[in-house]
């Protein structure tokens, strides 16, 4: 088989990237090691930038979102009795799209299908050749025999645990890591949000977070340690605790009900540099992982997409590669910023194990700084919302 760019993953990052390319006359195929329904089954945050909104509707993609998105003006930030309210608009003219990724995940598919895209589902053993070279390959067995797709370029879109980063030579890559020492226990419940923004809230007794899906679905996390087991909390004891982290009021008026999902995922941030090699590009979880505070994986995900499909439009429609060349670059100065972002929010809303009396003082100082001042309110928003592309 041959194709203009074969993309490994086909997750948010392939499929967007699939179809802004379809989209510009570019040819691709996408080699997904999952099932459909599978990738489909994953839940993860759900708060888009105007950029990745943006991004969709250019795609072709943004109409349910435009329906079914909730537009958030602005965030709600507790610290035990204290509560900060950051109104977008205050700061920033932008709000953010609350539309959980396994929608936009859903949308990107119907659209790949729609417009007849070609995907390999459960495919294995996939290896990349010869990213060095003007002609680079991909091997892999699907239904039992050996394939190749030969191709221009290659887009490493298969997350944290795919093949694309490794194929780097390590003498070449250079990995940052930081692994947090908790992780996040979330829940997914047909129950109406507590409230209408999302509330980030800090406790002596750890973080939670109050999110939502739609009116009567709505998602929340607790901070638990990072060897924690989901079998060790049955619902009640999950909304006993999420009570006593979440601002009085809130509590009170939440609405409890049986979990319809429960998993617990680790914090970590990662970066790996360069993000690109030759002619294999890296997008998304395959370059860089953030702590879910703040919600930027999917939506840096999506800067990655759009600096690496423009740059491929400019080499097939003028025969300039000079964004190709520079796209590491370009990608990773967007990239740390949102990692500083992540873990700033991090930082700020989580209690540490190990943390010393002057480390809390510190993070209390930090608190009052923000509830303050409207310097670093700004400085919030305008990371919440996205920086420009
Ligand atoms: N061959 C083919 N496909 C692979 C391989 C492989 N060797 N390894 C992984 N994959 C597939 C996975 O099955 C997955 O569907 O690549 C896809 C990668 O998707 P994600 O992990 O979702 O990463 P990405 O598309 O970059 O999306 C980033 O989505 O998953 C969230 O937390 C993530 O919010 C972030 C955003
Ligand atoms: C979610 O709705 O799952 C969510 C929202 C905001 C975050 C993380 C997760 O920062």
């Amino acid at each position: 088989m041959k194709t203009q760019v074969a993309i490994i993953g086909g997750g948010p990052s392939g499929l967007l990237l699939s179809q802004l390319l379809r989209k510009n006359g570019i040819d691709s195929v996408i080699l997904e090691r999952q099932t459909k329904d599978h990738v489909l089954s994953r839940i993860r945050a759900g708060v888009l930038e105007r950029g990745l909104a943006a991004l969709l509707k250019e795609a072709g993609c943004g109409a349910r979102l435009e329906r079914e998105g909730f537009i958030h003006k602005g965030t709600v930030l507790s610290f035990e009795d204290t509560q900060i309210g950051i109104t977008f608009a205050d700061h920033v003219d932008a709000d953010v799209v609350v539309y959980g990724q396994t929608e936009v995940t859903r949308d990107l598919y119907e659209a790949h299908t729609a417009g007849n895209g070609k995907i390999e589902f459960k495919v294995k053993d996939v290896e990349i050749h010869d990213a060095k070279s003007e002609t680079p390959y991909i091997t892999y067995m699907a239904e039992g025999s050996a394939r190749r797709i030969d191709c221009d370029f290659i887009a490493g879109c298969d997350g944290f645990h795919g093949v694309s980063r490794n194929t780097i030579p390590s003498n070449v890559r250079e990995e940052f890591e930081k692994v947090y020492p908790f992780g996040w226990l979330g829940i997914l419940s047909e129950t109406p949000p507590v409230d209408d923004e999302l509330i980030y809230a800090s406790s002596p007794h750890g973080f939670a977070l109050c999110s939502m899906r739609n009116a009567n679905l709505s998602r929340y996390y607790i901070q638990c340690d990072s060897d924690d087991k989901v079998e060790n909390w049955s619902d009640d004891a999950f909304w006993k605790e999420l009570k006593r982290r979440i601002p009085q009021e809130a509590a009170q008026k939440l609405v409890t009900g049986p979990s319809i999902e429960k998993s617990i995922a680790p914090l970590r941030s990662f970066v790996c540099e360069p993000m690109q090699w030759g002619r294999l590009f890296l997008c998304g979880d395959a370059a860089h992982i953030v702590p879910p505070t703040g919600a930027k994986g999917l939506n840096t995900a999506a800067s990655d997409v759009n600096y690496l499909y423009r740059a491929l439009v400019q080499f097939y429609n003028k025969g300039d590669e000079s964004s190709l060349k520079k796209y590491s670059e370009t990608a990773l100065a967007r990239v740390w910023k949102a990692e500083r972002f992540s873990w700033w929010m991090t930082s700020l809303l989580h209690r540490f194990p190990d943390q010393s009396p002057f480390d809390l003082k510190m993070q209390q100082a930090e608190i009052e700084f923000l509830r303050t001042s409207t310097a670093a309110q700004s400085v919030l928003a305008q990371n919440y919302v996205g920086l420009p592309y």
